[in-house]
């Protein structure tokens, strides 16, 4: 590598997003690298904030570095993020600086070598051009002559300097629950958030925004993991006053075993900031989401409607026919056909694995099917789960060797089937195999891919010392090998990505995919709260939300169909309704809203989001302000907070408007009122809820 010295050998290495800078340096004379500044540009200038006295008492000067990546051994008490077993179980690393390289501003290399063992450690930065996200990651590789044991090995550590503790904001529940937004104040001690799913699962989104506590509306800092397998993040309150947080990989195995010339990279963590707070925090994920989108962003997300609510397994053509008609009628532009399409699918038992249409189904054949469906100008989608397998199918009669186990053990059904291990190759060419097929023997332009059941019994017969597999990489590449597979050979198919709702969603998924399903509760307030923390981590045009009849899963207070229209209209609007039971008002009533909704998508998925309010408000919503600022659109909810607002004394529930022109004057196209921007920042946008006005869609034009 070569060795690139900044220009003042004393001064930091500097690295530019559109509006931050992240400083970093060397510290204990070369042995580590250690964070100088971090947010707006400029702040780089003056004494670092984590700059200490460099006394240390009973702790090494590691320890109380605001170190950027360390290893056990250097940094034996307060949190390592590498940690490596020798074979005769010693588990230190103690490094020398060995180079670094860096691109002016842009990208950053640094290598540390620990001699005895010759693992050399690499920490990368990279930013991402036209957003404030920093990449960082690790590679690591073994120059030495024995197996090493990688027994943690964290994609980065940040440190945040805090004053009143570290307020943590982070997203959390369990399924058809996802989401929820939760915050606490670190002021001592550890937070961990993990799964060991072989997937985010929906207990954590591997997400976390923090703050300084005594500051709790000032600057956010925020890290996503890039990873759809096992992980953790943990946040330690120091005691000097910051907090550090360390994020990666959770090795199935305790460890992964790093062969003499073998190489890792860690999955990226990508690390953003805003000055102003979680919601500017939310905008510069949604910004960075788009950008991961690439061209696939400017591909209009059409108005689905989804059977599975309306008919679950029980998917037969005549009916499925029956809705497509009604759907077309509203407007709605696709129709997915879910769960229950294929041979032996008659309930959660049969069929995963042998992926034909059920004849039974289809008397007149699938492609007779598709076509009719495309004769009402709807387009077609179709629903899979090609990592799932049912113990009944030919597939499993076929392959019982495909499927995690454990020589000897019980295999545990979750959801009455079985995992197919997708780290193994002749899986993946199945799995290939499989949606080639269908996508080029079928018309079929939209696919929804599931998965619900996590692994269990995670193991591989005679593949080799069950140590030494590291199965869960092996899966995520296998996963991601056939997403890049669906891209590549079928780029106009649109993909969903969905794990028993919103339990694999993540940054690698997110590249990969056009749309996720945050849930499967798609009841009104339920859903509200999970949208509500989805948008502070993802933006509005992955976002897939239906309309449906179901009550609430934790809150079965009815709300109005307008409201559940402009809910799934704040993302990406789909009808997950039995429309064959709705009134000829539903119908029209529906019909106006998917207009209305086709009308403004372009704002909603391209424009800059703000989360208005909170679901324990009485009033919520998302602004989305068009690029330019042309055009605003707030969807707006009445959350059913029975304070008296606006009944009694008869005032409107006001929600305040934020980055508006406060010079400007703003029309609202359905009612002709006009308001300044300073009105609308200052008082807010008048909401008169009454019982049966719960929800409105508010288009606001600059004049
Ligand atoms: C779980 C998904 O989240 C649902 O939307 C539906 O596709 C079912 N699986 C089908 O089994």
């Amino acid at each position: 590598m070569t060795t690139v010295r900044p220009q003042d050998p004393a001064g930091p290495w500097l690295l530019r997003t559109e509006h931050t800078v992240y400083a970093v340096r060397l510290g204990g004379e070369g042995r580590w690298a250690e964070l100088a500044a971090w947010g707006p540009h400029g702040a780089e200038t003056g004494p670092s904030p984590l700059d200490r006295s460099r006394r240390t008492h009973f702790i090494t000067p590691a320890d109380a570095a605001p170190a950027e990546y360390i290893p056990y051994g250097l940094r034996p008490f307060t949190g390592a993020d590498l940690t490596v077993r020798r074979p005769g179980g010693e588990r230190g690393l103690w490094w020398a600086f060995t180079g670094a390289h860096y691109d002016e501003g842009i990208a950053l290399r640094l290598e540390f070598t620990d001699r005895p063992t010759g693992l050399r450690t690499t920490l990368r930065y990279a930013t991402v051009p036209g957003t404030d996200v920093l990449l960082r990651w690790t590679e690591l590789h073994n120059a030495g002559t024995e197996p090493l044991h990688l027994e943690r090995l964290d994609s980065a550590g940040v440190t945040v300097p805090v004053q009143g503790g570290a307020r943590l904001t982070y997203l959390a529940g369990q399924w058809s629950q996802e989401f929820g937004r939760h915050q606490l104040d670190l002021t001592r001690g550890r937070f961990e958030m993990a799964s060991t799913q072989g997937a985010p699962g929906h207990a954590y989104a591997p997400w976390l925004a923090v703050q300084d506590a005594a500051d709790a509306d000032g600057p956010a800092y925020g890290v996503a993991l890039e990873w759809s397998g096992n992980w953790h993040i943990t946040a330690d309150a120091e005691p000097g006053g910051a907090v550090r947080v360390r994020a990666g990989r959770v090795p199935h195995e305790g460890a992964v075993v790093l062969q003499p010339g073998g190489s890792l990279d860690t999955p990226r963590l990508a690390c953003a900031f805003s000055p102003e707070g979680l919601d500017g925090l939310s905008r510069v994920w949604h910004r960075y989401e788009r950008r991961l989108a690439g061209e696939r962003l400017h591909r209009t997300r059409k108005v689905l409607y989804n059977s599975w609510e309306a008919t679950g397994f029980g998917v037969e053509a005549d009916a499925q026919l029956e809705l497509a008609v009604i759907a077309a009628g509203l407007g709605v532009e696709l129709f997915v056909v879910d769960d229950g399409w294929f041979t032996g699918r008659h309930d959660e038992k049969g069929g995963l694995g042998d992926w034909r249409p059920d004849p039974a189904a289809f008397p007149a054949g699938f492609d007779d099917f598709i076509g009719k469906i495309r004769a009402t100008g709807l387009e077609f989608g179709l629903w899979v789960e090609p990592e799932a397998i049912s113990p009944a199918s030919r597939l499993y009669a076929e392959h019982p060797d495909w499927v995690y186990r454990i020589e000897g053990r019980p295999a545990t059904l979750v959801r009455e089937q079985l995992l197919l291990d997708l780290g193994r190759n002749d899986v993946q060419e199945f799995v290939i195999g499989t949606l080639d097929r269908l996508l080029t023997g079928h018309d079929i332009s939209y696919l929804k891919w599931d998965m619900n059941r996590p692994p269990t019994e995670r193991g591989r017969p005679g593949a080799g010392p069950a140590g030494e597999l590291d199965l869960d990489a092996a899966h995520v590449a296998g996963y991601l090998r056939v997403l890049d597979h669906l891209r590549d050979r079928h780029p106009q198919v649109t993909v969903e990505g969905c794990a028993g709702g919103g339990g694999r969603i993540e940054h690698a998924t997110l590249a990969r995919t056009d749309v996720v399903w945050s849930s499967d509760n798609t009841a009104p307030l339920d859903r509200l709260a999970i949208q509500y923390g989805y948008l502070h981590a993802h933006a509005p045009h992955t976002m897939s939300s239906w309309v449906t009849d179901a009550p609430g899963v934790f809150d079965p207070r009815p709300r109005s169909l307008a409201f559940r229209f402009v809910l799934a209209a704040a993302g990406v609007l789909g009808i997950g309704a039995d429309l064959r039971h709705w009134t000829a008002e539903q119908r029209a009533e529906a019909t106006g809203w998917v207009a209305r909704y086709k009308q403004e998508r372009d704002v909603i998925h391209h424009g800059e989001a703000r989360l208005l309010g909170t679901p324990a408000d009485a009033g919520c919503g998302v602004q989305y302000d068009a690029p330019g600022g042309d055009r605003t659109v707030v969807a707006a909810w009445s959350t059913g907070r029975l304070d008296g607002a606006p009944l009694v004394p008869g005032r409107a529930v006001r929600l305040r408007l934020r980055g508006l022109d406060p010079g400007a004057r703003y029309r609202d196209t359905a009612t002709g009122t006009e308001y300044s921007g300073a009105h609308l920042l200052h008082y807010g946008l008048p909401l008169a809820w009454t019982a049966d006005h719960d929800a409105e869609l508010v288009t606001l034009v600059r004049q």
